[in-house]
């Protein structure tokens, strides 16, 4: 019989029951007096951060790097770039995706006029940088012309000894603007129509380079982002990426790229453990440290878990967090319940965790995290109280996905999808370890350690193509469903759902047979 959400989880409780997705199905069927257009999944990823289609990517290695939280924030949600690697790379992987789009480019990369037209791309290819577009400057930081991505084709080879001042297009032809237009895009778009050009630098009293604008983000900005971009006030995507517990390392992260950083996520299995606590107590300092540097952005919100009982994340809530991220072993690369005998299965745990963090603070966003196999697991999901989802192996093996591709001695391609507590992974970086255990101890640990301390499985997956489709899927699919039972928003959804348990063979009975 259909009920309530909450009545089925009193039924559960009185019964000492626990259920995963599988176990229950949504019944509601009316019909909507609205468009299905009308439909909105907007969800929140943290207190703060809002997502047209919440969908985080996991900090995984073989999930995501730069590529992936570019993609990731462009279909609406975003990417959380992992931690196994050093600051400086999980800052350069960071800018990548915060400077993939910019409203305005408020601190243009400049080019020096005494400089070669082969120094300068040698030096913006060092930098990671693969945007062409570069006010000039003297030596005093004076507006001296621009370099343009056509300008360079034009000095290719031998020519790439040619002095930028002599490359360059003149100060003198080229339309600029006045920075008081700094906050005024429409201003901007209407210089740029004037001058048909696709960049406009600003140029201070003293004539030196105090912003630029670029044609494309422009027209986002006035049109309102209607390809349903996770941006941030700035019109740049949304970023996250994890740190370990290990305080002095997650500080260091912090101050390296906070000022690029919308989403901290502390990443550990063990959300309950007091590492996690002091490593959220530290997240808060740095974040005050960086504060004053987070003016043109936003807040940084903290994410912290994993867990899958009410009682950790209330305490976390308390000690700080703005997003508790759920879920001790449903991933499909986990082994940890079975190794551990620990973990409530994922669909109560959802439900006890969000309804206890909210009697707290209704602020405060649940991320439902593993086991989410496809658009119906979201749903179930939002439905349980989740405001956003990460996925994992749903995403893997994607073009974007941070594997290589790799290739069989039958010529078949694949990409690796391994759990961080698989044997390679805790082998390959100390973050892996530190995730499964959070003491101090872990960075040292041998390989007969490793053997013993395995949580997650190493998988090969046939490629998949680009990401985009996936999240186009996953929101057609969801919106479909809260369509089906007229919930215009997500809120209404978790208000007024209902479902019914299902046991075996109704399960069964809703997969594709033979027959
Ligand atoms: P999915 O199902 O989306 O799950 O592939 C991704 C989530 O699984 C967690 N994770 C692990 N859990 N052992 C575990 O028990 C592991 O080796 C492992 N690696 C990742 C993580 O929360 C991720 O977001």
């Amino acid at each position: 019989m259909a009920e309530k959400v909450k009545d089925v989880f009193k039924y559960l409780d009185e019964n000492h029951r626990s259920i995963a997705f599988d176990e229950f199905t949504i019944t509601d069927e009316r019909t909507a007096e609205f468009d299905r257009d009308d439909v909105s999944m907007a969800g929140r990823l943290s207190r703060r951060i809002g997502a047209p289609n919440p969908i985080l990517t996991s900090p995984m290695t073989t999930v995501t790097e730069d590529e992936m939280g570019i993609a990731a924030a462009k279909a609406g949600g975003a990417g959380v770039i992992h931690c196994a690697n050093t600051p400086d790379e999980q800052k350069k992987l960071l800018t990548k995706v915060k400077f993939h789009l910019n409203g305005i480019v408020d601190r243009p990369i400049l080019a020096s006029a005494d400089k070669t037209v082969g120094e300068t791309l040698e030096e913006l290819d060092n930098a990671g940088h693969d945007f062409r577009s570069l006010p000039v400057t003297d030596e005093n930081g004076r507006f001296m012309g621009l370099m343009t991505n056509t300008v360079f084709e034009f000095y290719k080879g031998d020519d790439s000894h040619t002095p930028i001042a002599k490359a360059m297009i003149p100060a003198d032809q080229v339309p600029t603007a006045s920075s008081d237009i700094r906050d005024d895009p429409h201003a901007a778009y209407d210089a740029m129509r004037h001058y048909k050009i696709k960049l406009l630098p600003l140029l201070d009293e003293n004539y030196r380079v105090d912003g630029l604008y670029l044609l494309d983000d422009v027209q986002r900005a006035i049109e309102g982002n209607p390809r349903g971009y996770n941006l941030d006030a700035s019109g740049r995507l949304i970023t996250a990426m994890a740190v370990s517990t290990w305080s002095r390392d997650a500080m260091e992260r912090i101050q390296e790229s906070g000022k690029y950083l919308d989403l901290v996520v502390i990443d550990t299995s063990h959300g309950e453990s007091k590492y996690t606590f002091s490593a959220v107590k530290a997240m808060r300092q740095a974040i005050r440290l960086v504060k004053n540097l987070r003016e043109e952005y936003g807040a940084i919100d903290i994410m912290v878990g994993n867990v899958s009982d009410p009682e950790p994340a209330v305490a976390l809530v308390k000690a700080g967090a703005d997003a508790i991220r759920v879920g001790r072993g449903p991933g499909g690369i986990c082994i940890s319940r079975e190794k551990l005998g620990g973990g409530t299965p994922q669909a109560s745990a959802i439900y006890n965790c969000a309804k206890a963090v909210r009697k707290i603070d209704k602020k405060v966003a649940i991320c439902a995290d593993g086991g989410i196999r496809g658009p119906g697991d979201m749903v179930k999901a939002l439905l349980l109280g989740a405001n956003c989802v990460m996925v994992g192996g749903l995403v893997a093996a994607t073009d974007e996905a941070a594997a290589e591709v790799m290739r069989r001695a039958d010529g078949t391609e694949y990409k690796e999808y391994n759990g961080m507590g698989s044997a390679k992974e805790l082998r390959r970086s100390w973050a892996a370890r530190l995730r499964y255990d959070p003491s101090f101890e872990a960075p040292n640990l041998d390989d007969d350690d490793i053997r013993v301390r395995v949580e997650g499985v190493e998988k090969e997956l046939p490629l998949r193509g680009p990401v985009a489709p996936i999240f186009r899927e996953m929101a057609y699919d969801v919106t479909t469903e809260m369509y089906n039972g007229a919930f215009k928003k997500l809120k209404q959804l978790r208000k007024g759902g209902h479902i019914t348990l299902t046991g075996q063979a109704g399960l069964l009975e809703g997969r594709a047979s033979s027959s």
